[in-house]
């Protein structure tokens, strides 16, 4: 065999492979097996780059190429549906359907998925493009974040059209959704609501290996194309079914008003045991023919309806509003309500997100509430029901204008719905959250002490911020409750040892607002120490990459505080690194300052990351697209055609991966 015979093979092998186990769930051989195959095919083409193929089974890892995508017009426009959630609307919409057709007909009743929709576009047999519904005139090219998707085929089987689209609902199944928010509620970073959410936000994201990571899943509920193989919607996803796609198994036609509302009615409960999200049922008259007679309206199909289940909800009483004033000294108000049963878990309290939604509701206290749940993490309250309150109405719940906690006149910053305790360097939580903050695995990175042990120091007086840590000595604290010689030495070792924590993390472990790792990164590298962060304005802390107005204004008012600037110095006293070192600053040139590099293409001698890396420590900037800005282009092998056309229009320079090396040795 030929190695191109051989990756021919190994190709259609891993293809069908992957169709056996993520599509029809019945895999043929061990997930080793399938590892051995895949890695023998990623080596041959490596050693035959000659036989690179858009659609091969390697694809499906995803690239670190960092890009904005292009926008594509939808060949057939994507259109949305009549929402429905009554039942008197369904049977008004099957009559309206069979007067208008005077003859028998047939609706195929679907499951709504609740994702994010996606049109795929294949010819002969191969997946070309893949665009998100965007305005439903034109949407975002995500072809490649798409592939990485395993329930999406790359390569068709059997007897499909040469060209035809077909769409469908990227979801993140409920599992896949419960195990990334447990991962980035670790990582203390943004919880997503709900799995749709999650899916878009995967779906939209810069790097499709962080999208391969993330388990999404597709079911195609639509063919469109000038060929089609049946006249049914129904036969015609059977058919794709045929092909490679994956097509819900919980499709039905029926045949009488009665046999719809017999699915309605089944999938109203049975939905909760499914593996994804479903907002609803869809309808849609069966055959081709008779959808043209019935046509659209402006907006949707007149053959087709979404019927929305009811959110799961449960009435209760609120018993009293609470405040929790969180570490920047957002407010957020909560409600305790009586105890009630709700999907599955006991609900006691629910968030009631800011004053505005709380006037929207209008509030009393002893009000029965609904409390729903829906796909949110947090139960919100979505309503009152006002028949239900008796002649004795409860007092209004009006937003408290003290901090609980200290008892400062709260603030609201324009153009922000939360209020806030602004006395950020005596308010108790705020205090304990910045020292919770400054100790957390991110930042310092303090063995030993958590917040239970912070908010204990705090309540003896024995420190009132981060700096008072490195005064404390074992025999402070070895005789505290649950302490012990060996715990107090362990926390005042940590506390030693973090003095030796990179500037980066110090400036982000200092909780200056908005100044995340990634900010606190850049900042580490643009100012060689905090006294140059100190004393820059508005404009050159601006002139930073990433650095926009409000990061910028909200650094110049950390250090106009002048209790914030005795609390650097005293760190500075303690010994923290407030500076970049010798060794990072020997690894810092000027060398592409003022420049912006588009990288593009695949490289030999170093990852594409590692390039950003060393085009941001020579002073250069990495962009995303290229514009008439554009300095040069660090180009690999295979750069796109589009991109090395739209260099040369603007006559940018292609600069080799070794002429870059070069240039930086
Ligand atoms: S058919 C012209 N079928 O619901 C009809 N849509 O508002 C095209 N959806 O954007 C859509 N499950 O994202 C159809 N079985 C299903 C669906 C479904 C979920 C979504 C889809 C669409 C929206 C309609």
């Amino acid at each position: 065999m030929t190695p191109k015979e051989r990756i021919d093979w190994l190709r259609a092998e891993l293809h069908r492979h992957n169709y056996n186990y993520y599509v029809m769930n019945a895999p043929e051989i061990t997930d080793k097996e399938f590892d051995d195959l895949m890695r023998e095919l990623q080596d041959l083409e490596k050693e035959h780059p000659e036989y690179a193929d858009e659609n091969s089974p390697t694809m499906r890892v995803g690239s670190d190429l960092n890009k904005n995508f292009t926008q594509v017009a939808h060949k057939y426009p994507m259109l949305s549906l009549g929402n429905t959630y009554s039942e008197s609307e369904v049977t008004e919409f099957y009559e309206r359907v069979r007067k208008a057709l005077n003859e028998d007909f047939e609706i195929c009743c679907e499951l709504k998925y609740d994702g994010t929709s996606i049109s795929l576009t294949y010819e002969d047999g191969k997946l070309v493009r893949a665009v998100t519904r965007g305005d439903g005139e034109k949407g975002d090219d995500v072809t490649d974040n798409v592939k990485t998707i395993r329930t999406i085929p790359l390569v068709l089987h059997g007897d499909y059209p040469s060209v035809f689209e077909i769409r469908g609902e990227i979801l993140m199944p409920w599992k896949s959704f419960e195990d990334l928010n447990r991962e980035r509620e670790a990582r203390e970073e943004p919880l997503f609501a709900n799995p749709r959410n999650a899916a878009s936000g995967t779906l939209k994201s810069q790097n499709s290996s962080v999208v391969a990571a993330r388990k999404l899943d597709a079911y195609l509920y639509y063919l469109l194309g000038e060929e089609l193989p049946a006249d049914g919607h129904y036969e015609c996803l059977q058919k794709a079914a045929q092909w490679g796609f994956k097509i819900s198994e919980h499709m039905k036609k029926a045949h009488t008003l009665q046999e719809v509302f017999d699915y309605i009615n089944y999938w109203d409960t049975e939905r909760k045991n499914l593996p994804v999200a479903t907002d609803g049922i869809v309808l849609k008259v069966n055959s081709l023919r008779q959808q043209k007679n019935l046509g659209y309206t402006a907006k949707s199909p007149r053959w087709a309806i979404a019927y929305k289940f009811q959110a799961e909800r449960a009435l209760t009483r609120l018993n009293k509003v609470t405040y929790q004033v969180g570490r920047t000294g957002a407010i957020t108000p909560v409600a305790n309500l009586e105890p009630v049963q709700l999907s599955g878990t006991v609900v006691r309290r629910a968030s009631l997100h800011n004053a505005d939604i709380i006037e929207g509701l209008d509030l009393h206290i002893g009000d029965m509430v609904y409390v729903e749940k829906g796909g949110e993490i947090i139960p919100k309250i979505t309503g009152v029901d006002t028949d239900a309150r008796g002649i004795l109405i409860g007092e209004k719940v009006k937003f408290i204008t003290r901090c609980p906690e200290c008892g400062t006149p709260l603030v609201r910053y324009e153009g922000e719905a939360a209020h806030y305790c602004p006395n950020e360097t005596a308010c108790p939580p705020q205090i304990k959250g910045k020292i919770e903050h400054f100790i957390s695995r991110r930042a310092m990175n303090i063995d030993g002490l958590g917040p239970e042990t912070v908010d204990m120091f705090y309540r003896l007086g024995l420190i009132k911020d981060a700096a008072d840590l490195y005064r404390l000595t074992v025999d402070d604290i070895k005789d505290l409750d649950r302490m012990g010689q060996k715990s107090a030495e362990n926390i005042i070792e940590g506390i030693a040892a973090s003095r030796d924590v990179p500037f980066e993390r110090v400036l982000f472990a200092l909780g200056i607002r908005f100044v995340g790792e990634t900010v606190a990164k850049k900042i580490a590298r643009s100012f060689k120490s905090i006294d140059e962060v100190e004393q820059a304005d508005l404009e050159t802390l601006i002139s930073v990459d990433e650095i926009g107005e409000k990061i910028a204004q909200s650094i110049v008012s950390y250090f106009a505080n002048p209790l914030n600037r005795n609390l650097v110095e005293r760190l500075k006293e303690a010994g923290l690194r407030f500076s970049r070192s010798e060794e990072d600053l020997s690894g810092y040139t000027d060398k592409l300052a003022g420049q912006s590099i588009v990288i593009s293409g695949v490289f030999e001698h170093h990852s594409r990351d590692e390039y950003k890396e060393m085009i941001e420590r020579n002073g250069g900037k990495n962009v995303g697209s290229i514009s008439a800005k554009t300095s040069f282009i660090l180009a690999g092998a295979n750069m796109g055609p589009a991109k090395l056309e739209k260099a040369q229009k603007l006559g940018i320079r292609i600069m080799s991966e070794n002429e870059f090396l070069a240039l930086l040795s």
